[in-house]
């Protein structure tokens, strides 16, 4: 690894990137360090030029010849390979909370993660996590018999969809249905009935909504509902800083998820 710790009075300090620093994340996570005793930025990387912030701005990465103890990274999937190429040379930790990645993309973090610890989640809130663990649940037991639909809410700048966090509770659910369902993601183009074995996801873009999902089990005279609503971005970038400070004390390479982060905290808590 780059570098560990160093210590300022009592408190132990973890060296942070900010990648993404430009962005909505990226000021949240700013302004979540400022306050913390924990973590320090020392760079943050962006694709706009010139920015002037408390820290160095760079945006190519394997320009930045400090120390880091780990990334953050809330930018685009089209920055992966150089964040990576950064990552690995230095053996630097990553966060990776970006969504909307490619089979291509995916396949490139693993190789990564073979060399240095990658922890990767489509959304960082712990809330969220727990609803996913509620609909693998809901799903074993309803099973097929069951129509399930994911709506998803988010606000009109954002770029991919379905959310990568729709993605997630369509996986959630479809690991527990016996028998495996198509995702359909239109309808226009199709006239025809819903069938027994599909999941439908569907997308709403409007307004500042930070995230909004449902998950619907329609059967035959009941609906269930299970939403989660983020009312902050705060809570995406605590859930990273959670993640990085986890990576930073795991110290081996692998690919990790907040399940990891999630079995730790419920291990500590006994
Ligand atoms: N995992 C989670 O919990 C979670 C939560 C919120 C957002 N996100 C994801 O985080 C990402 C960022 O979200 P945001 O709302 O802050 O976006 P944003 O558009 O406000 O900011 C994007 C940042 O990435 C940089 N960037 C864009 N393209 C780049 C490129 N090709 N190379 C290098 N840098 C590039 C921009 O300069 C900017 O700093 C999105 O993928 C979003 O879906 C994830």
């Amino acid at each position: 690894m780059a570098a560990l710790f160093y210590r300022k009075g009592e408190m132990i300090m973890t060296n942070l990137i900010l990648s993404g620093c430009s962005g909505r994340m990226g000021h949240v996570l700013e302004a979540l360090c400022r306050d913390s005793p924990e973590f320090h930025v020392v760079a943050g990387f962006t694709l706009l030029r010139g920015e002037q912030r408390e820290f160095p701005v760079y945006t190519v990465p394997l320009e930045f010849t400090g120390t880091a103890d780990v990334v953050i990274d809330f930018s685009n999937a089209a920055a992966l390979t150089p964040l990576l190429g950064f990552c690995t040379a230095r053996r630097v930790p990553v966060v990776l909370a970006t969504t909307g990645y490619c089979q291509a993309q995916l396949e490139e973090i693993a190789a990564a993660a073979e060399q240095i610890p990658v922890f990767r989640s489509a959304n960082m809130s712990l809330g969220i996590n727990v609803l996913l663990d509620l609909v693998r649940k809901a799903a074993s037991i309803l099973g097929n018999d069951y129509d399930i639909e994911i709506v998803e809410r988010h606000h009109n700048k954002k770029l991919d969809a379905p959310s990568g966090t729709a993605l997630m509770l369509a996986d959630a659910a479809a690991s527990a249905l016996p028998v495996q369902p198509e995702y359909v993601f239109e309808r226009q183009s199709r006239r025809q009935p819903r069938s027994a074995c599909e999941i439908g996801i569907s997308s709403v873009r409007g307004g500042n909504i930070v995230g909004d999902h449902t998950v619907i089990f329609a059967g035959r005279n009941e609906v269930i509902e299970i939403k989660h609503s983020a009312m902050s971005r705060e809570v995406f970038a605590s859930g990273a800083l959670k993640a990085a400070r986890f990576l930073v004390g795991v110290a081996r390479p692998g690919q990790y998820s907040m399940t990891d982060l999630m079995a730790q905290e419920i291990s500590q808590a006994e």
